[in-house]
């Protein structure tokens, strides 16, 4: 699986329009409840995401714990960190640093560390990959009072290219959405399995064009949840909230292979948004790809307390 700390560049969080700030102004209760803003400071890398994080967060004698990834030891060596673990099952278990820096090569959903034992959480880049509820019930369980979350991630369901085409291998080769424009914009949620199937198969090798439609509808390499899915968990969580900024850009093109074009959707965002809205049963926001999200552990409230009704 290549790793995407060797691409944090491609990584895109950058400024939200006032399209988006207006639109989510509007939105439902439950997101004004939470809070969320248009990210006009979102960061544009895995660095510009810990800066921020470092900004927040009193980092000298502190102990963190980081969600899918293993930041650079060096970096972490800078900002006086009494401990640092790397959450990743996708790493090979290893400390470094001399103690400093403790990869452990498990789930976010199975962290292992006991209960109220770190300062801080940090995480980029990695929330789209995971069981969101699971792993911030263990975040819930292992912050101290007053610890913070603090969380940046990429591409979602809800974004044009939320089908996030990374950890899919072709021929010997990584294929990568920003480079691998393979899929026409909305594919995950304009088309069905076997139209997408039959769509992909009239510009692609049929063997690209299955893998495509395992990776987007079976593979359990994303979790498909939409924007409002992760305002409801994190609302739920027991967490209190800090702060949701969420931003639309999109710094790359989608050039898709040349498709039947009797085959292809004119897919417009309002005519989708309503479609997904009556098939989810609930307004459903599209169009977001990144959000930073931060959220606290309650001061002075022991970490098995029940969650927010
Ligand atoms: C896109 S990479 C981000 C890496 C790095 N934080 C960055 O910003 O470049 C996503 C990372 O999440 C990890 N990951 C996937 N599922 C996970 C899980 N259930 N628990 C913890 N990490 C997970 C992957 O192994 C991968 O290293």
């Amino acid at each position: 699986m290549t790793k995407a700390t060797e691409h944090p560049r491609e990584w895109p969080m950058t400024k939200a329009t006032e399209h988006l700030r207006g639109r989510l102004a509007a939105k439902a209760a439950e997101l004004r409840r939470a809070n969320v803003t248009a990210g006009d400071e979102l960061a544009v890398s895995e660095q510009d995401v810990f800066g921020g994080f470092a900004a927040r967060v009193e980092l000298c004698g502190a102990v963190v714990a980081e969600i899918g990834g293993a930041y650079p030891t060096s970096l972490i060596e800078r900002h006086g960190v009494l401990k640092w673990y790397s959450i990743d099952p996708n790493r090979a278990s290893a400390i470094f640093g001399s103690g400093l820096h403790e990869v452990l090569a498990v789930r976010a959903e199975e962290t292992p560390l006991p209960d109220a034992s770190v300062d801080a959480v940090f995480s980029s880049n990695a929330f789209q990959f995971l069981d969101v509820a699971a792993t911030l019930a263990q975040v819930r369980r292992i912050l101290r009072p007053g610890g913070l979350l603090y969380a940046h991630f990429g591409p979602i369901w809800s974004a044009v290219d939320g089908h996030q085409l990374e950890y899919v291998r072709y021929r010997g080769r990584d294929l990568q959405f920003w480079r691998d424009t393979l899929l026409p914009p909305w594919a995950h949620l304009a088309y069905q399995r076997e139209e997408l199937r039959a769509l992909l198969r009239t510009g692609l090798p049929a063997d690209l064009a299955d893998l495509l439609v395992h990776h987007v509808h079976d593979s359990d390499v994303i979790n498909r949840l939409f924007f409002d899915d992760y305002v409801t968990t994190a609302l739920a969580s027991g967490l209190e909230w800090v702060q949701i900024a969420a931003s639309t850009h999109l710094d790359y093109e989608i050039v898709p292979p040349a498709f039947d074009p009797k085959l292809r959707r004119n897919v417009t965002v309002p005519g989708l948004t309503a479609t997904v809205s009556r098939q989810r049963g609930r307004p459903t926001l599209l169009g977001i790809r990144d959000v930073l999200m931060v959220l606290r552990q309650p001061s002075g409230s022991p970490t098995n307390s029940p969650p927010n009704p």
